[in-house]
Protein backbone atom coordinates (compact mmCIF):
# COMPACT_ATOMS: atom_id res chain seq x y z
CA UNK A 1 0.00 0.00 0.00
CA UNK A 2 1.81 3.22 -1.05
CA UNK A 3 0.73 6.34 0.97
CA UNK A 4 1.53 10.08 0.66
CA UNK A 5 3.67 11.62 3.74
CA UNK A 6 4.86 14.78 2.28
CA UNK A 7 4.54 15.82 -1.50
CA UNK A 8 7.77 13.90 -1.90
CA UNK A 9 7.53 11.09 0.60
CA UNK A 10 5.95 8.27 0.22
CA UNK A 11 5.29 5.01 2.66
CA UNK A 12 6.00 1.80 0.64
CA UNK A 13 6.24 -0.39 3.48
CA UNK A 14 4.08 -3.89 3.46
CA UNK A 15 1.93 -5.91 5.98
CA UNK A 16 2.54 -9.43 6.69
CA UNK A 17 -0.33 -11.25 8.44
CA UNK A 18 0.53 -14.47 8.36
CA UNK A 19 3.62 -14.30 10.61
CA UNK A 20 3.45 -16.54 13.71
CA UNK A 21 5.79 -14.93 15.95
CA UNK A 22 8.26 -11.85 15.08
CA UNK A 23 11.64 -12.37 16.23
CA UNK A 24 10.67 -16.20 16.45
CA UNK A 25 9.37 -15.36 19.60
CA UNK A 26 6.63 -12.44 20.04
CA UNK A 27 3.11 -12.79 19.47
CA UNK A 28 1.43 -10.79 16.89
CA UNK A 29 -2.66 -11.31 16.69
CA UNK A 30 -2.69 -8.16 14.36
CA UNK A 31 0.50 -9.16 12.13
CA UNK A 32 3.32 -6.75 11.75
CA UNK A 33 4.50 -4.06 9.27
CA UNK A 34 7.94 -4.21 7.63
CA UNK A 35 8.34 -0.28 7.24
CA UNK A 36 10.43 1.21 3.89
CA UNK A 37 9.62 4.80 2.24
CA UNK A 38 10.72 6.73 -0.83
CA UNK A 39 11.92 10.22 -1.11
CA UNK A 40 11.90 11.51 -4.68
CA UNK A 41 13.94 14.50 -5.70
CA UNK A 42 16.27 15.23 -7.86
CA UNK A 43 17.94 11.84 -6.50
CA UNK A 44 15.75 9.20 -5.48
CA UNK A 45 16.21 7.29 -1.78
CA UNK A 46 14.46 4.22 -0.45
CA UNK A 47 14.65 4.29 3.27
CA UNK A 48 15.51 0.37 4.18
CA UNK A 49 14.32 -2.55 2.50
CA UNK A 50 11.57 -5.29 4.16
CA UNK A 51 12.04 -8.75 5.53
CA UNK A 52 12.61 -11.33 2.87
CA UNK A 53 9.42 -12.77 3.34
CA UNK A 54 7.63 -10.09 1.86
CA UNK A 55 10.56 -8.71 -0.40
CA UNK A 56 8.53 -9.53 -4.05
CA UNK A 57 5.47 -8.13 -2.71
CA UNK A 58 7.40 -4.86 -1.67
CA UNK A 59 9.45 -4.67 -5.09
CA UNK A 60 6.14 -4.17 -7.50
CA UNK A 61 5.02 -1.74 -5.03
CA UNK A 62 8.21 0.02 -5.17
CA UNK A 63 7.81 0.07 -8.85
CA UNK A 64 4.63 1.21 -9.08
CA UNK A 65 6.29 4.32 -6.86
CA UNK A 66 8.90 5.06 -8.53
CA UNK A 67 6.96 5.95 -11.58
CA UNK A 68 9.76 4.88 -13.96
CA UNK A 69 12.19 6.16 -12.12
CA UNK A 70 15.03 4.28 -10.49
CA UNK A 71 16.85 4.40 -6.82
CA UNK A 72 20.08 6.42 -6.53
CA UNK A 73 20.52 5.59 -2.97
CA UNK A 74 19.20 2.80 -0.44
CA UNK A 75 19.36 4.06 3.21
CA UNK A 76 20.07 1.10 5.21
CA UNK A 77 19.31 2.39 8.99
CA UNK A 78 19.17 -1.57 10.65
CA UNK A 79 20.62 -4.87 9.26
CA UNK A 80 18.11 -6.29 11.14
CA UNK A 81 17.01 -9.08 8.57
CA UNK A 82 13.26 -7.46 9.24
CA UNK A 83 14.68 -5.03 7.06
CA UNK A 84 17.71 -5.80 5.36
CA UNK A 85 16.18 -8.97 3.65
CA UNK A 86 15.34 -7.66 0.47
CA UNK A 87 18.63 -5.64 -0.13
CA UNK A 88 20.05 -8.29 -2.29
CA UNK A 89 16.75 -8.15 -4.56
CA UNK A 90 16.44 -4.50 -4.58
CA UNK A 91 20.40 -4.70 -6.33
CA UNK A 92 19.81 -6.99 -8.67
CA UNK A 93 17.13 -5.43 -9.79
CA UNK A 94 18.55 -1.39 -10.12
CA UNK A 95 22.03 -2.62 -10.11
CA UNK A 96 23.64 1.51 -9.69
CA UNK A 97 21.80 1.21 -6.49
CA UNK A 98 24.32 2.94 -3.78
CA UNK A 99 23.83 1.87 -0.08
CA UNK A 100 24.01 4.22 2.48
CA UNK A 101 24.70 3.52 6.26
CA UNK A 102 27.27 3.39 8.81
CA UNK A 103 30.39 1.51 8.84
CA UNK A 104 29.06 -0.88 10.96
CA UNK A 105 26.00 -1.84 9.34
CA UNK A 106 28.65 -2.09 5.98
CA UNK A 107 30.07 -5.02 7.77
CA UNK A 108 26.92 -6.76 8.76
CA UNK A 109 26.25 -6.46 5.19
CA UNK A 110 29.02 -8.59 4.20
CA UNK A 111 28.20 -10.88 6.98
CA UNK A 112 24.77 -11.54 5.90
CA UNK A 113 25.17 -11.35 1.76
CA UNK A 114 28.76 -13.11 1.88
CA UNK A 115 30.67 -12.23 -1.25
CA UNK A 116 28.54 -10.24 -2.87
CA UNK A 117 30.02 -6.87 -4.25
CA UNK A 118 27.53 -3.75 -3.28
CA UNK A 119 28.17 -0.15 -4.43
CA UNK A 120 28.39 1.05 -0.58
CA UNK A 121 28.75 5.16 0.85
CA UNK A 122 29.45 4.72 4.86
CA UNK A 123 28.13 7.49 6.64
CA UNK A 124 29.07 8.41 10.05
CA UNK A 125 27.68 10.88 12.78
CA UNK A 126 26.35 14.23 11.50
CA UNK A 127 27.31 13.53 7.86
CA UNK A 128 24.53 14.96 5.13
CA UNK A 129 23.19 13.31 1.60
CA UNK A 130 21.62 15.62 -0.60
CA UNK A 131 18.96 14.73 -2.64
CA UNK A 132 17.93 17.98 -4.61
CA UNK A 133 15.20 20.21 -2.26
CA UNK A 134 16.15 17.41 0.40
CA UNK A 135 18.88 16.72 2.61
CA UNK A 136 19.40 13.79 4.84
CA UNK A 137 21.31 14.10 8.13
CA UNK A 138 22.26 10.88 9.86
CA UNK A 139 22.60 10.47 13.55
CA UNK A 140 24.20 7.13 15.04
CA UNK A 141 21.75 5.31 17.32
CA UNK A 142 23.97 2.69 18.81
CA UNK A 143 21.91 -0.14 20.46
CA UNK A 144 18.44 1.17 19.57
CA UNK A 145 18.13 -1.93 18.42
CA UNK A 146 22.17 -2.92 16.86
CA UNK A 147 25.31 -1.19 17.38
CA UNK A 148 25.05 -0.33 13.60
CA UNK A 149 21.51 1.57 13.72
CA UNK A 150 21.40 5.01 12.63
CA UNK A 151 18.25 7.35 12.04
CA UNK A 152 17.90 9.96 9.18
CA UNK A 153 16.47 13.26 9.81
CA UNK A 154 14.78 15.00 6.48
CA UNK A 155 15.58 18.90 7.05
CA UNK A 156 13.21 20.09 4.32
CA UNK A 157 10.01 18.23 5.88
CA UNK A 158 10.87 17.60 8.69
CA UNK A 159 10.64 13.76 8.94
CA UNK A 160 12.52 11.32 11.41
CA UNK A 161 13.05 8.36 9.81
CA UNK A 162 13.40 6.53 13.14
CA UNK A 163 14.58 3.26 12.70
CA UNK A 164 12.99 0.50 15.34
CA UNK A 165 12.60 3.30 17.75
CA UNK A 166 8.71 4.54 17.89
CA UNK A 167 7.81 1.23 16.71
CA UNK A 168 4.82 -1.00 17.20
CA UNK A 169 3.76 -4.58 16.74
CA UNK A 170 0.26 -4.86 13.98
CA UNK A 171 -0.35 -4.83 10.73
CA UNK A 172 -0.93 -1.08 9.16
CA UNK A 173 -3.95 -2.26 7.59
CA UNK A 174 -5.30 -2.83 10.91
CA UNK A 175 -4.26 0.03 12.79
CA UNK A 176 -4.10 2.79 9.90
CA UNK A 177 -1.46 3.85 7.77
CA UNK A 178 -1.45 6.96 10.08
CA UNK A 179 -3.01 5.11 13.48
CA UNK A 180 -6.35 6.99 12.17
CA UNK A 181 -8.03 3.10 13.44
CA UNK A 182 -5.81 2.69 16.28
CA UNK A 183 -7.59 3.87 19.76
CA UNK A 184 -4.77 2.65 21.70
CA UNK A 185 -1.31 2.41 20.30
CA UNK A 186 0.63 2.36 23.66
CA UNK A 187 -0.85 -1.23 24.58
CA UNK A 188 1.60 -2.77 21.44
CA UNK A 189 3.40 -0.02 21.56
CA UNK A 190 4.78 -0.06 24.93
CA UNK A 191 5.07 -4.35 24.47
CA UNK A 192 7.19 -3.69 21.16
CA UNK A 193 8.94 -1.30 23.36
CA UNK A 194 9.75 -2.96 26.11
CA UNK A 195 11.06 -6.73 24.77
CA UNK A 196 12.68 -5.55 21.63
CA UNK A 197 14.67 -2.14 23.35
CA UNK A 198 13.56 -2.38 26.86
CA UNK A 199 17.74 -3.41 27.69
CA UNK A 200 18.77 -0.27 25.92
CA UNK A 201 17.33 2.82 27.48
CA UNK A 202 20.46 4.60 27.79
CA UNK A 203 20.81 4.43 24.31
CA UNK A 204 17.64 5.52 23.36
CA UNK A 205 18.29 8.64 25.64
CA UNK A 206 21.00 9.17 23.94
CA UNK A 207 19.30 9.60 20.71
CA UNK A 208 16.40 11.18 22.26
CA UNK A 209 18.84 14.01 23.35
CA UNK A 210 20.17 14.24 19.58
CA UNK A 211 16.89 14.34 17.30
CA UNK A 212 14.40 15.41 19.35
CA UNK A 213 16.07 19.55 19.83
CA UNK A 214 15.19 19.14 15.94
CA UNK A 215 11.74 19.66 16.06
CA UNK A 216 10.23 16.61 13.94
CA UNK A 217 6.79 17.19 12.69
CA UNK A 218 6.55 13.43 11.30
CA UNK A 219 8.24 10.63 13.11
CA UNK A 220 8.38 7.29 10.32
CA UNK A 221 9.32 4.49 12.26
CA UNK A 222 10.23 0.99 10.93
CA UNK A 223 7.36 -0.89 12.53
CA UNK A 224 3.88 0.27 13.45
CA UNK A 225 1.51 3.69 11.97
CA UNK A 226 3.45 6.65 10.77
CA UNK A 227 3.42 9.54 13.77
CA UNK A 228 2.17 12.81 12.96
CA UNK A 229 -0.05 13.93 15.44
CA UNK A 230 0.37 14.53 18.92
CA UNK A 231 3.82 13.46 19.23
CA UNK A 232 4.15 14.80 22.42
CA UNK A 233 2.29 11.56 23.59
CA UNK A 234 4.58 9.62 21.91
CA UNK A 235 7.73 11.64 23.10
CA UNK A 236 6.52 11.69 26.62
CA UNK A 237 5.70 7.47 27.03
CA UNK A 238 9.60 6.90 25.01
CA UNK A 239 10.65 9.57 27.92
CA UNK A 240 9.09 7.48 30.41
CA UNK A 241 10.31 4.30 29.65
CA UNK A 242 13.55 4.37 28.48
CA UNK A 243 14.21 5.89 31.66
CA UNK A 244 12.79 3.27 33.67
CA UNK A 245 10.18 5.23 34.95
CA UNK A 246 6.45 4.52 36.37
CA UNK A 247 3.95 4.93 33.84
CA UNK A 248 0.43 3.10 35.77
CA UNK A 249 0.04 3.69 38.92
CA UNK A 250 -0.70 0.23 40.62
CA UNK A 251 0.76 -3.49 41.34
CA UNK A 252 1.28 -6.00 38.75
CA UNK A 253 0.62 -9.57 40.43
CA UNK A 254 2.35 -12.19 38.18
CA UNK A 255 1.54 -15.63 39.35
CA UNK A 256 3.36 -19.39 38.04
CA UNK A 257 0.64 -21.45 39.54
CA UNK A 258 0.82 -25.37 38.94
CA UNK A 259 -2.55 -26.97 40.30
CA UNK A 260 -4.41 -23.49 40.82
CA UNK A 261 -3.32 -23.11 44.57
CA UNK A 262 -0.89 -20.35 44.01
CA UNK A 263 -3.31 -18.94 41.49
CA UNK A 264 -6.11 -18.43 44.53
CA UNK A 265 -3.55 -16.55 46.37
CA UNK A 266 -2.90 -14.00 43.68
CA UNK A 267 -6.73 -13.60 43.17
CA UNK A 268 -7.45 -13.04 46.04
CA UNK A 269 -4.22 -10.86 46.69
CA UNK A 270 -5.72 -8.89 44.25
CA UNK A 271 -8.94 -8.18 45.74
CA UNK A 272 -6.76 -7.25 49.05
CA UNK A 273 -4.77 -4.56 47.31
CA UNK A 274 -8.23 -3.22 45.44
CA UNK A 275 -9.93 -3.56 48.58
CA UNK A 276 -6.93 -1.34 50.13
CA UNK A 277 -7.34 1.45 47.46
CA UNK A 278 -4.75 -0.03 45.27
CA UNK A 279 -6.02 2.47 41.87
CA UNK A 280 -5.05 -1.03 39.54
CA UNK A 281 -4.28 -4.45 40.11
CA UNK A 282 -3.29 -5.94 36.97
CA UNK A 283 -2.83 -10.13 37.25
CA UNK A 284 -0.96 -12.38 34.58
CA UNK A 285 -0.76 -16.02 34.42
CA UNK A 286 2.64 -16.74 33.86
CA UNK A 287 2.05 -20.66 32.53
CA UNK A 288 -0.73 -19.67 29.65
CA UNK A 289 -0.62 -15.67 29.34
CA UNK A 290 1.72 -14.01 26.79
CA UNK A 291 4.90 -13.67 28.63
CA UNK A 292 6.04 -10.47 26.44
CA UNK A 293 2.82 -8.85 27.95
CA UNK A 294 3.95 -9.53 30.96
CA UNK A 295 7.04 -8.20 30.40
CA UNK A 296 5.52 -5.05 29.57
CA UNK A 297 3.15 -4.95 32.58
CA UNK A 298 6.39 -5.23 34.95
CA UNK A 299 7.72 -2.47 33.08
CA UNK A 300 4.37 -0.35 33.17
CA UNK A 301 3.82 -0.80 37.20
CA UNK A 302 6.08 0.52 39.31
CA UNK A 303 5.55 -2.49 42.17
CA UNK A 304 4.90 -6.15 41.53
CA UNK A 305 3.93 -8.96 43.02
CA UNK A 306 5.42 -12.28 42.28
CA UNK A 307 3.29 -15.73 43.20
CA UNK A 308 5.17 -18.77 42.22
CA UNK A 309 5.30 -22.27 42.70
CA UNK A 310 7.91 -24.53 44.03
CA UNK A 311 9.60 -27.26 41.53
CA UNK A 312 11.58 -29.75 41.65
CA UNK A 313 13.71 -27.85 44.54
CA UNK A 314 14.07 -24.84 42.44
CA UNK A 315 11.75 -22.28 40.99
CA UNK A 316 8.16 -23.42 38.81
CA UNK A 317 9.80 -22.73 35.44
CA UNK A 318 7.13 -20.12 34.15
CA UNK A 319 8.23 -17.79 36.32
CA UNK A 320 11.90 -18.30 36.27
CA UNK A 321 11.66 -17.84 32.68
CA UNK A 322 9.71 -14.38 33.72
CA UNK A 323 12.74 -13.71 35.77
CA UNK A 324 15.00 -14.49 33.64
CA UNK A 325 13.89 -12.54 30.88
CA UNK A 326 13.53 -9.29 33.47
CA UNK A 327 17.06 -9.74 34.14
CA UNK A 328 18.01 -9.74 30.52
CA UNK A 329 15.53 -7.09 29.83
CA UNK A 330 17.26 -4.78 32.49
CA UNK A 331 14.65 -4.48 34.71
CA UNK A 332 15.18 -2.25 37.60
CA UNK A 333 13.82 0.71 39.75
CA UNK A 334 11.10 -1.53 41.40
CA UNK A 335 9.36 -2.92 44.06
CA UNK A 336 8.21 -5.97 44.46
CA UNK A 337 6.53 -8.61 47.57
CA UNK A 338 7.20 -12.58 47.28
CA UNK A 339 4.48 -15.07 48.10
CA UNK A 340 6.19 -18.95 47.29
CA UNK A 341 4.11 -22.53 47.66
CA UNK A 342 5.21 -25.87 48.34
CA UNK A 343 3.91 -28.82 49.95
CA UNK A 344 6.87 -30.01 51.41
CA UNK A 345 9.92 -27.93 50.72
CA UNK A 346 8.88 -25.03 49.66
CA UNK A 347 11.92 -23.50 47.15
CA UNK A 348 10.76 -21.10 45.03
CA UNK A 349 11.39 -17.90 47.30
CA UNK A 350 15.61 -18.68 47.37
CA UNK A 351 15.42 -18.58 43.87
CA UNK A 352 13.09 -15.60 43.20
CA UNK A 353 15.47 -13.42 46.40
CA UNK A 354 18.50 -14.56 44.24
CA UNK A 355 17.37 -13.63 40.80
CA UNK A 356 15.71 -10.00 42.25
CA UNK A 357 18.90 -9.41 44.50
CA UNK A 358 20.83 -9.65 41.32
CA UNK A 359 18.83 -6.40 39.53
CA UNK A 360 19.80 -3.14 40.05
CA UNK A 361 17.43 -1.02 42.64
CA UNK A 362 14.83 -3.97 42.61
CA UNK A 363 13.77 -3.61 46.64
CA UNK A 364 12.25 -6.78 48.30
CA UNK A 365 9.20 -5.33 50.51
CA UNK A 366 7.47 -7.27 53.65
CA UNK A 367 8.22 -10.57 54.62
CA UNK A 368 7.81 -12.98 51.97
CA UNK A 369 4.13 -15.52 52.58
CA UNK A 370 5.03 -18.99 51.99
CA UNK A 371 2.17 -21.52 51.17
CA UNK A 372 1.72 -25.01 52.05
CA UNK A 373 -0.46 -26.50 49.32
CA UNK A 374 -3.33 -24.34 49.81
CA UNK A 375 -4.01 -21.27 51.30
CA UNK A 376 -5.67 -21.22 54.52
CA UNK A 377 -7.48 -18.63 56.64
CA UNK A 378 -4.57 -18.12 58.97
CA UNK A 379 -2.46 -17.09 55.62
CA UNK A 380 -4.84 -14.20 55.19
CA UNK A 381 -2.92 -11.83 58.15
CA UNK A 382 0.42 -12.41 56.16
CA UNK A 383 -1.14 -11.14 53.04
CA UNK A 384 -2.79 -8.41 54.47
CA UNK A 385 0.76 -7.74 55.62
CA UNK A 386 2.35 -7.77 52.31
CA UNK A 387 0.06 -6.00 50.37
CA UNK A 388 0.54 -3.28 53.13
CA UNK A 389 4.08 -3.34 52.58
CA UNK A 390 3.82 -3.45 48.62
CA UNK A 391 1.49 -0.45 48.72
CA UNK A 392 3.41 1.54 51.02
FE1 LIG B 1 12.82 -4.20 13.36
FE2 LIG B 1 15.67 -4.51 15.21
O1 LIG B 1 14.56 -4.83 13.80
Amino acid sequence: MIKQITPEIKYVGVDDLELDLFESQYVVPEGMSYNSYLILDEKVAVMDTVDARKGEEWLVQLEEALGGRKPDYLVVQHMEPDHSGSILALTQKYPDVVIVATAKALVFLGQFFDGVQFNTLAVKEGDTLELGAHTLRFFTAAMVHWPEVMVSFDTLDKVLFAADAFGKFGALSKCGYFGEEDDDWACEGRRYYFNICGKYGAPVQVLLKKVLPLAPAVIAPLHGPVLRENLGYYIDLYQTWSTYGVETEGVFVACASIHGGTMAVAERLKEILLAKGCPKVALADLTRDDQAEAVEDAFRYGRMVLCAASYDGGLFSPAYSFLHTLQMKAWQKRKVALVENGTWAPSAGKVMKEMFGAMKDVEIVGEMVSIRSRMKQNDLPALEALADAILQ
